[in-house]
């Protein structure tokens, strides 16, 4: 049984981490300042502490909350739009970069081993090819990639001996999808917001012309990758893209987001608007790495996916969302 330290638990993706590392037995301390998540998504069974990863008193509160050593830390909470980082790069900045600064401090001022961190497929910008390997030089093109790309490179020096000594992993991931994804915020993934439109009965708005793609992988998934990291990454530091080497376009998975929820995709009112910026135009994952290291691979489909995401939205909890 470990002890782990999961900030942004009150959001999307950490919500499925701490759920997943409860279920094996390990105790979880949640850090979220609930800017953008709920306390109801905070997993039954964790100790939540509500506070604000660019404090460093907050950050001590959250590591001496399980009463003994942290273990592990998963590092989440952090300002996740990419259109959103145009508005005020200055705070994308304070959150994603000085927050991530200060739980490396926060981790090597508690004695901790391991840290895992949340990067993004943003770091990359417009790759010079698909699929996208690691490898690959990055060129953001939003504030947001420039600051988790930022955020990544100081947790990958977090674990060069002379600095911290950390054994680091960055997760850059790619289209995240599932349970708790929200319905109503207009700041979260594309798939929440489709279903949430069908599901209210409101048209569908398409950014650009549609012919965009991604690589949508199941926040289930991606947990459990996660969770591999924890237990078996390689000393030093490590960056494995999370994806499933499938690409999607927008208009495909508008029209699969409306025939999820059981109505007709050429029936359904649809408006294309200007492109937003820090808009990338492609793109899919070369996950071989993240096989090859963690033995990782993702094991559920689109399809699948979409329709488990479809029957949590409409449970009570989803309703609210
Ligand atoms: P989310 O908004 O649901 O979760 C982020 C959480 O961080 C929220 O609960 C929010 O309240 C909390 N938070 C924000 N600022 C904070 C602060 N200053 N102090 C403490 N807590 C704070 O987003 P998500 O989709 O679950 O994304 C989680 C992380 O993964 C983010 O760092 C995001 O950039 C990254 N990421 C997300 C995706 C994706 O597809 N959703 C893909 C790649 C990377
Ligand atoms: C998403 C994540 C980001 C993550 C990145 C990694 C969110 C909010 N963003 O960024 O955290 O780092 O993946 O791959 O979770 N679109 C529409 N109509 C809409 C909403 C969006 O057409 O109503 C389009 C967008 O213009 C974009 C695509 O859908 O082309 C995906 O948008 P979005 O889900 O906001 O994500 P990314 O910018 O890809």
């Amino acid at each position: 049984m470990a002890r782990i330290l999961v900030t942004g638990a009150a959001g999307f993706i950490g919500s499925h981490i701490a759920e997943q590392l409860l279920a094996r037995g390990d105790q979880v301390v949640v850090l979220d300042d609930l800017s953008n998540g709920r306390r109801e998504h905070v997993p039954a069974g964790s100790v939540f502490v509500e506070g604000d990863v660019r404090s460093a008193a907050d950050i001590d509160r959250a590591f001496g909350a399980l009463g003994g050593p942290i273990d592990a830390v998963c590092h989440l909470a952090g300002q996740a739009s990419t259109f959103r980082s145009f508005d005020e790069p200055s705070w994308d900045m304070e959150v994603n970069g000085v927050g991530t600064a200060r739980m490396l401090e926060g981790a090597r001022r508690n004695g901790v081993g391991v840290f895992v961190f949340a990067s993004s497929m943003t770091a990359y910008g417009p790759p010079p090819g698909l699929p996208v390997t690691e490898d690959m030089r990055c060129g953001p093109i939003s504030f947001y990639g420039v600051t988790k790309w930022a955020a990544e490179q100081a947790v990958v020096l977090s674990a060069r001996p002379e600095s911290m000594g950390l054994r680091a992993v960055a997760f850059r991931m790619f289209n995240v999808y599932g349970e708790r994804q929200s319905l109503t915020n207009p700041y979260q993934g594309v798939l929440g917001i489709f279903l949430g439109n069908v599901l209210r009965d409101e048209p569908i708005r398409i950014f650009g012309d549609g012919e965009q793609s991604r690589d949508f992988v199941y926040a289930g998934d991606v947990a459990r990758a996660w969770i591999q990291a924890i237990d078996g990454s390689p000393e030093g530091a490590t960056v494995l893209n999370l994806g499933t080497g499938t690409r999607t376009s927008i208009n495909e998975l508008w029209r699969a987001s409306v025939a999820a929820c059981g109505q007709d995709p050429d029936a359904w009112p649809v408006s294309y608007e200007d492109g937003r910026p820090g808009d990338q135009r492609h793109m899919v994952a070369d996950i071989s790495r993240a096989s090859d290291v963690l033995g990782w691979a993702p094991e559920v489909t689109l399809e699948d996916g979409m329709a488990r995401t479809v029957a949590w939205a409409r449970t009570d909890e989803g309703a609210t969302r």
